[in-house]
């Protein structure tokens, strides 16, 4: 593996405080030394002036669709998307065909996922099937490798379940990611209940929906062992946001995330009635989307995932009947850049620890860091390009964006994945 030596980079690295123009050596896949004046040795040097270098992304929420439905997307094909977003590592969630229920598929996911671009953690299922009658054998499925749990898609039936679920999750001390919905509420909802909903005619999906399911698992949490962990999923509501803060303010232990579509889009996008704006939950009201960006600002919201769910084409095209989800790693950074950086609302720094320091520290692993003798995974980004997301030149297989046509400030250059560079885009610039 050839070593790499960074020079004149803008090195950000929130996990040690860092912000100044250095050079950073990686050498047999770790960072191998951060400071001024590094000979070269036989590195290739990279010279990154103008550029600012930061930790490998971590996306704690993503749909690969592997195994069954790669007409979608693929384990490769997802990678290839997340390392043209700088994201360098990222969580699979279960809803897959089979679902990831048993040891093997999750071996089947690690072994593909050795080639592919970027470190692939896999999220196993809370109960078989996701059907919420039995649970898996999380022990088990935490041996073969499975990062944290969740039957994301659908949120864990019962409140007994779920009891029992942060009962192993502080027992294993493993992660469980929360889909927090209510679907006695939510059963049929197409979009955000509003007034559009009703002019469309179809049925909405109520703020409470997502309420409920959140102050449930919150309650279920108050009497759950001390260490268990839970992560809230994709919070879209000014609810939500408003429980996890009382939450927080009480000493419990429980983290966030929220998407970028959720703090810089509104429910007013489905008039056009453009499947690509549909996902669950849904996009909110003005007063949630204030309110999720409020707690994102104020670090209620721990970190910004994408909740990347591709659909093909096909199946997105009809307004009515198209399945929810959008995809999200290749805009994640630039889209969270031009609504929270480039407005002044965040520093660069603030932001990487969101997508990267943060999520690191909830998986616990190895990563979103700069420190000598992690894992080189780290990224050089172009603070002042400004491109349009173009969907053709997006690198997985769907099209399902949310930013498709948006203007966006920031762009990744160059992704660094273990020591191996796994997406370029430097070449235009010579
Ligand atoms: O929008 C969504 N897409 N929400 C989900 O809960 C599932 C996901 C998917 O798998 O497509
Ligand atoms: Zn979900
Ligand atoms: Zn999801």
């Amino acid at each position: 593996m050839t070593a790499l030596l960074f020079k004149n980079a803008r090195v950000i690295d929130p996990s040690q405080n860092l912000n100044r123009i250095c050079a950073v050596l990686c050498k047999d896949g770790v960072i191998a030394q951060i400071g001024e004046n590094i000979p070269r040795g036989n590195a290739v040097e990279i010279d990154a002036s103008g550029l600012t270098l930061a930790p490998g992304l971590i996306d704690l929420h993503t749909h690969l669709r592997d195994p069954g439905f790669t007409d979608k997307e693929d384990i490769e094909t997802g990678c290839a998307a997340a390392s043209a977003g700088g994201v360098t590592t990222l969580c699979a969630m279960p809803n897959t065909k089979p679902a990831c229920d048993t040891p093997e598929t999750v071996q089947y996911i690690l072994e593909k996922a050795k080639t592919a671009a970027a470190r692939v953690l896999p999220v196993a299922a809370i109960t078989k099937g996701l059907l919420g009658a039995e649970l898996t054998d999380m022990s088990a499925l935490k041996s073969a490798g499975a990062c944290a749990f969740s039957d994301d898609g659908v949120p864990v039936h019962t409140a007994a379940q779920m009891k029992q679920t942060l009962e192993l999750s502080a027992r294993l001390n493993v992660p469980i990611f929360a889909h927090t919905e209510d679907r006695s509420l939510s059963e049929g909802g197409i979009v955000n209940a509003c007034a559009i909903s009703a002019e469309l005619g179809v049925k909405g999906i109520p703020n409470a929906a997502e309420d409920v399911g959140t102050a449930r698992e919150i309650a279920l949490l108050m009497s759950a062992p001390q260490n268990a962990r839970l992560h809230i999923c994709h919070v879209s509501t000014a609810g939500s946001v408003a429980l996890i803060r009382d939450a927080k303010a009480r000493g419990l232990h429980i983290t966030a995330e929220t998407c970028p579509h959720y703090f810089i889009f509104t429910d007013g996008k489905i008039k056009t009635k453009d499947a690509d704006y549909r996902m669950n939950p849904p996009l909110r009201s003005e007063t949630d989307r204030q309110a999720v960006l409020q707690g994102v600002l104020d670090g209620t919201l721990d970190v910004i995932a994408t909740d990347h769910a591709p659909h093909t084409v096909a199946e997105k095209a009809d307004f009515y009947k198209a399945p929810n989800g959008v995809i999200g790693m290749e805009t994640s950074f630039a889209a969270s850049y031009t609504a929270l950086v480039q407005s002044g609302l965040l520093s660069v720094s603030e932001l990487i620890c969101k997508m990267s320091s943060r999520p690191a520290q909830i998986l616990g692993i190895d990563g979103g860091t700069l420190r000598v003798g992690a894992r080189a995974d780290l990224i050089l980004i172009d603070e002042n390009e400004v491109w349009t997301v173009d969907t053709e030149k997006l690198h997985g297989k769907s099209k399902n964006c949310v930013f498709k046509k948006c203007k966006l400030q920031s762009k990744v250059k160059l992704t660094v994945s273990a020591g191996e560079i796994v997406f370029d885009d430097r070449v235009k610039e010579k």
